[in-house]
């Protein structure tokens, strides 16, 4: 017989988690507290745009393995249950705010069945794995608690759920992992690395992966303000550093910086949870990986005003981008929003297209100006700000957009255009970490 699996917590992470689980083969129940999320699944709509995820949804529905429902008592038969829920950055500390996860500990923690297994897959602090797992035990000595971090990217959240690049398992006992096992078998079959570590361990790795992470965004970012003082080309000096196997060259691409639900608020809950174990010193480092990454986003305003002259006031400024990345609606801590957002604070009149993620900047920042239409957010534009590199923004004509333009001058805040082209055309190019031409 297969496991039956609930997924507590139907965001981003959830839902892909769930979609995912029932294309294994597994009956999988989603459960959440939000009745309008839970109403679109089960209609088979994604709340939020990720590339083949509705698709998916649609066609686990049909199957009859996946429902979807906000009663909790839903998850009581399940053998494995999945804690997707949310840890954002508190309101006033750098730490991660665990309500959500306790919650759901407490909410599913008398009704599981005896012998079923919680597995925690949300970003923790070092320590909740344990807490919760006798917590639980308290209440219900019949079941036990594992953590399972999860290391999906957005855009790319089914391909990394179902070909994980690693699964990480924090267990006490062998039965926990054997059960865990039961549950990745494709996974171990295709072998998919598999590291059995401690509660503590599990829970380290997940933010150290993004620590390590958010430290090679910054690194690149940092040569690229040492490339501006020198005059040096900082997307050469990536490619030339990224040929040596043991640095690579993947997240070496400069620019205004790494934003997201992730990146930021997971530095900055390690350094608060390191502080609380004492070992601060430790992870001070990653307090300067935090300032380069912010001061990316100061540095694309300074070359607005020094092309724009100091004043902004009545400027017309096209910004290309809102979402913290392409192929994602998400705008949490997104660079380019805030660019924009900070640069209509000084007076300029802002023009913001994205492809997916004007609805959710509009709630965020309702008074700005949004375009669904490239051509209408350029015209008359006397700088255009290129933000997020959304392949159709590298598909640009820069001479049939230089005529819709006040004055041809762009900013490449993310250095993926393509600069010889845009010259060519007309254009004063600028681009972080490298000097004008
Ligand atoms: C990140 C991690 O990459 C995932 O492995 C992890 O599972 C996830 O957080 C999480 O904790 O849930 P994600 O937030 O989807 O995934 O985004 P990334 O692809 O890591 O990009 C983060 C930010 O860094 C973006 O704003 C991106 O534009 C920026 N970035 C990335 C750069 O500025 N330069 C680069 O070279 C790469």
């Amino acid at each position: 017989m297969k496991l039956k699996v609930s997924v507590i917590g139907t965001g981003y992470l959830g839902a892909t988690h769930a979609a995912c689980m029932s294309t294994l083969g597994f009956e999988v129940i989603g459960v959440d507290i939000d009745a309008a999320k839970i109403a679109l699944l089960s209609s088979g709509k994604v709340p939020f745009y990720e590339p083949g995820l509705e698709e998916l949804l649609q066609q686990e529905l049909a199957s009859g393995r996946l429902t979807f429902s906000t009663d909790l008592r839903a998850i009581a038969d399940a053998d494995v249950h999945f804690i997707c829920v949310g840890t954002p950055q508190s309101e006033n500390s750098l730490a991660a705010d665990l309500k959500f996860v306790d919650a759901a500990l407490d909410a599913i923690a008398p009704i599981c069945k005896p012998g079923s297994l919680v597995v925690g897959k949300s970003t923790v602090p070092v320590g909740t794995a344990a807490r919760l797992r006798e917590r639980l035990l308290k209440v219900n000595p019949k079941v036990d608690l594992a953590w399972n971090p999860e290391f999906l990217r957005e855009g790319f959240a089914v391909e990394d759920t179902l070909k994980p690049n690693r699964l990480v398992v924090g267990v006490v006992n062998d039965a926990a992992e054997a059960k865990l096992k039961e549950i990745y078998k494709t996974n171990l079959e295709a072998n998919t690395p598999w590291v059995r570590a401690d509660l503590p361990t599990s829970e380290l790795v997940k933010v150290a992966a993004n620590s390590f992470l958010a430290t090679k965004i910054s690194f690149i970012n940092a040569m690229a303000e040492v490339c501006e003082a020198a005059g040096g080309d900082v997307t050469v000096l990536a490619k030339a550093i990224g040929y040596d196997p043991r640095i690579g060259s993947r997240f070496l691409q400069a620019g205004i910086g790494f934003g997201g639900g992730c990146l930021p608020k997971d530095i900055r809950a390690f350094m608060a949870r390191a502080g609380e174990l004492g070992a601060d010193q430790a992870l001070e480092f990653l307090r300067e990986i935090d300032s380069i990454n912010l001061r990316a986003r100061q540095r694309v305003i300074e070359l607005v005003r020094k092309d724009l002259t100091d004043n902004l006031s009545g400027k017309k400024i096209a910004v290309l981008g809102a979402a913290f990345k392409p192929d994602s609606d998400d705008v949490r801590d997104s660079p380019a929003l805030d660019i924009a957002v900070q640069i209509a604070a000084a007076g300029a009149t802002v023009t913001i297209h994205d492809p997916k993620a004007i609805e959710p900047a509009k709630k965020r920042f309702p008074t700005l100006n949004y375009s669904e239409n490239i051509e209408e957010a350029l015209s008359g534009a006397d700088l255009v700000l290129h933000l997020t590199e959304w392949k159709v923004y590298r598909e640009l004509d820069p001479a049939k957009m230089k005529s819709l333009v006040a004055s041809p001058i762009i900013i490449d805040g993310r250095n993926a255009l393509d600069r010889e082209a845009w010259i060519a055309a007309g254009w004063k190019f600028r681009a972080l970490g490298r000097s004008e031409i």
